[in-house]
């Protein structure tokens, strides 16, 4: 069991929470974890751009690394020209920040707290002009720190301070899980010789109740990813992180099974404003976690359907419980603040290496496609798929969140305005909005 499963719904509240918020911390003294975080290059590096694109946001201002780690943040703020860098830490790699900024000559600009960010006072009532943080778990919210940032933001940032990122969005789309569905259900089948259907169910309810974070191929989406939800983050309040549910209904652009809800996140850091002059400052820098990305450490989050969940809506088809099956490859990295019981060994297909366009980096992918129509699971390009999703923040531990997702009928079930799928009415809806909007984003994640 690891710090997030622990202290949840049963047993004494506060102690337990406490004790999970202990375990949280003590995951984090994990120097390897650190290395796997700040060696994942398109997380790292989107940081580093976003901040050394909009030197204007830094240069001569009081900057508040929320949750330092082992400082890396706190040194490209530095480098950018902050005139002073909070390092909030409350992990005992607290520790080693000081000597980090000695070493590269930004030891009067960094200034190390070692405690919880919720716990800390700046003197004199010291206001900061950002706030930078890696505050992302999987599928975005596992992990919760954000409820640290906002608290942070909430208390210590001046009133045009900004928050980088600046906007973080939860993608959904539904997506075929041949591999996994091949390797680690069918094999229970057929083993030497014998009927062991009783073990496959067993493996399938297991798969079902957990999210699974695992590396899905873009060749495997069966549909055009929708966004579902949007957070803009200097503005989001505690209330709307703690329970939202939204409906989403695609059409699919790809036939194939479809056996599993693949979801990540994306932010932004938009740093771009005008000067005096009217001159465009800073930079839009966007850190993706998709499929069609190079692979980051978070990986994507899959929800495994059952036989036939695509076509039975109403049934919830998962409650996810907060624990992940996350697997932790050398090749992309760390599953943060979990222990090694977390460790389950999920989808042995091989990591994603690259698409053809090259957007993966690596060679051209190619899918499992040995399920043909007439299985349980099988979508039709055009068909209309729709579910719900909700989130829920447990109250006695704000670490912990059940996913639920339910199955809708599309013909059933009003769609939302705008709605990204190809039904007539919604198509007809999301022409006028996109036109009255002067080709702006048509998905409004609000
Ligand atoms: C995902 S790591 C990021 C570390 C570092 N910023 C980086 O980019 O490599 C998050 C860090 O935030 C720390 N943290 C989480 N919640 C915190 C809080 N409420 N106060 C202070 N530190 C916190 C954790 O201990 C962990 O070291
Ligand atoms: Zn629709």
């Amino acid at each position: 069991m690891t710090s997030r499963d622990e202290g949840g719904s049963g047993g004494a509240l506060v102690g337990g929470a406490e004790r999970t918020n202990e375990e949280y911390f003590a995951s984090y003294e994990d120097v390897e974890i650190h290395r796997l975080m700040v060696s994942d290059a398109p997380r790292t590096q989107a940081y580093a751009a976003a901040i050394s694109k909009n030197k204007h946001l830094f240069q001569g201002k009081v900057a508040m690394d929320v949750g330092a780690g082992t400082g890396i943040l706190s040194m490209l703020l530095a480098a950018a020209g902050a005139r002073r860098v909070h390092a909030v830490e409350a992990s005992g790699m607290a520790g080693v920040i000081q000597q980090v900024a000695e070493d590269n000559g930004f030891g009067d600009v960094i200034q190390v707290h070692h405690a919880k960010v919720e716990d800390i006072t700046l003197p004199a009532d010291e206001k900061v002009d950002i706030i930078v943080s890696e505050w992302m778990g999987f599928y975005l919210l596992h992990e919760s720190m954000l409820n640290s940032v906002i608290s942070a933001r909430d208390r210590f940032l001046s009133e045009d301070g900004t928050v980088f990122p600046s906007e973080a969005r939860i993608y959904a789309c539904p997506c075929s899980l041949q591999t996994l569905y091949r390797e680690q259900i069918n094999f229970w089948d057929d083993v030497y010789g014998f009927n062991m259907t009783a073990v496959k169910n067993y493996a399938l309810k297991s798969k079902m109740i957990k999210p699974e974070v695992c590396l899905v191929k873009e060749c495997d989406l069966l549909a055009e990813p929708a966004c579902v939800k949007r957070f803009n983050l200097r503005w989001v309040t505690e209330e709307e992180v703690k329970l939202f549910a939204e409906k989403t209904f695609v059409g699919v652009t790809l036939p194939g099974a479809y056996q599993g809800l693949c979801l990540w996140f994306e932010c932004d850091f938009d740093g771009r404003e005008y000067d005096e002059e009217g001159q465009e400052l800073g930079a839009l820098i966007t850190l993706s976690t998709s499929p069609m990305t190079p692979a980051t450490h978070w990986k994507q989050t899959v929800v495994v359907l059952g036989y036939g969940a695509a076509h039975t809506p109403g049934q919830p088809a998962l409650l996810c419980q907060e624990n992940l099956n996350a697997s932790l490859d050398s090749d992309t990295s760390a599953s943060p603040a979990m222990n090694s019981s977390d460790k389950t060994q999920v989808h042995t297909a091989p990591p994603q290496k690259t698409h053809e366009n090259g957007s993966r980096g690596m060679e051209t992918e190619t899918c499992d496609n040995t399920i043909q129509p007439g299985y349980a699971n099988w979508v039709e390009k055009d068909e209309v798929v729709g579910w719900k999703l909700l989130f829920a923040q447990s109250e006695e531990n704000t670490r912990h969140y059940t996913m639920t997702v339910e199955m809708l009928d599309p013909e059933e079930v009003e769609h939302p305005i705008p709605c990204v799928c190809p039904v007539p009415r919604c198509a007809i809806i999301a022409k006028m909005m996109e036109q009255d909007e002067d080709g702006n984003d048509i998905i409004d994640c609000t």
